[in-house]
């Protein structure tokens, strides 16, 4: 069975002219898509609370021959992310694309370990992160006549999963946020989407990797016959970007390998 995810097609250019803003895009899942947005023509702003692993993205970006920005920002405190927006707009004139990625969580926590400061850290990151993102590049955004906002979710919001309780409450608001801003802003030209990753190999999930046992059992769950990698997110990412899903909004697409229905 083939262990590589298939990259997008390098000749397809859907989204030059187009600037883009990934968060936490300076590893893993949004490292994968800046790359995609920027190999497809958009220049695109590579924001991330990690400087370096940002500046690493921006490198890989230009080595490709694109154009990418890095930005420090936290996601969970608002001037930063107004902050961000206003790069993207000083940068390169306008903003198309959010791509709502970044997140904290605390490990293996039940509700009952969890303390006030990890919850309300995971809630600020993986959630009001979200909303503050929406919050200031929608005007932006609506001033360029529309965009696509694409966050990122969960399987995890969609089914239990064992002591991760503050991550899958973030990731089940951003759920609901998705459905809300596709609503509320649809007239205005922005569409919004969600794409829920299962267990995709990343920084993230290197614990679980790295042992053969925990490898070998979570491939032998999946449908497809193979781990997720991060360019299965990314191309689906993209998709939701893109004006091939013009007619999808407030919608999560699961993209799991098949875990979620087995
Ligand atoms: N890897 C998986 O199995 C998996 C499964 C489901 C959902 N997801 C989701 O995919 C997204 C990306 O996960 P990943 O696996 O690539 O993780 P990752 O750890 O590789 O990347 C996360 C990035 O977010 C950044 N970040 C953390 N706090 C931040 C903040 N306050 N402001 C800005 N950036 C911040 C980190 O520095 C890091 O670069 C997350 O939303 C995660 O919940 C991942």
């Amino acid at each position: 069975m083939n262990e590589s995810a298939q990259t997008p097609a390098q000749t397809r250019n859907r989204f030059a002219g187009k600037v883009a803003v990934v968060t936490g895009s300076g590893s893993g899942i949004g490292r994968e898509t800046a790359l995609a947005f920027a190999r497809e023509g958009a220049e695109v702003i590579v924001a991330d609370i990690d400087t370096e692993g940002a500046g690493r993205t921006v490198t890989q970006v230009e080595g490709c021959g694109g154009s990418a920005k890095a930005c420090r920002v936290d996601v969970g405190d608002a001037d930063s992310v107004r902050e961000m927006v206003e790069l993207a707009v000083r940068t390169y004139g306008r903003l198309d694309v959010l791509h709502n990625n970044a997140y904290w969580a605390p490990l293996d926590r039940s509700v009952t370990e969890t303390s006030m400061q990890e919850w309300d850290r995971t809630i600020a990151v993986t959630l009001t992160g979200v909303f503050l993102g929406c919050k200031y590049a929608i005007p932006v955004m609506i001033e360029g006549g529309g965009g696509a906002i694409v966050n990122t979710a969960s399987v995890a919001a969609l089914a239990a999963s064992p002591r991760f309780g503050a991550y899958v409450a973030a990731k089940g608001g951003v759920v609901a946020l998705t459905r809300s801003v596709a609503f509320d802003y649809g007239s205005a030209g922005i569409r919004c989407n969600a794409v829920a990753p299962g267990l995709i190999e990343t920084p993230a999930t290197e614990a679980v990797f790295a042992d053969p046992e925990r490898r070998a059992w979570v491939t032998s769950k999946l449908l497809v016959g193979r781990v997720g990698q991060p360019t299965d997110i990314a191309n689906a990412v993209l998709y939701l970007a893109s004006e091939e899903s013009a007619f999808v909004t407030g919608q999560t697409i699961v993209v799991d390998g098949g875990r979620l229905i087995s």
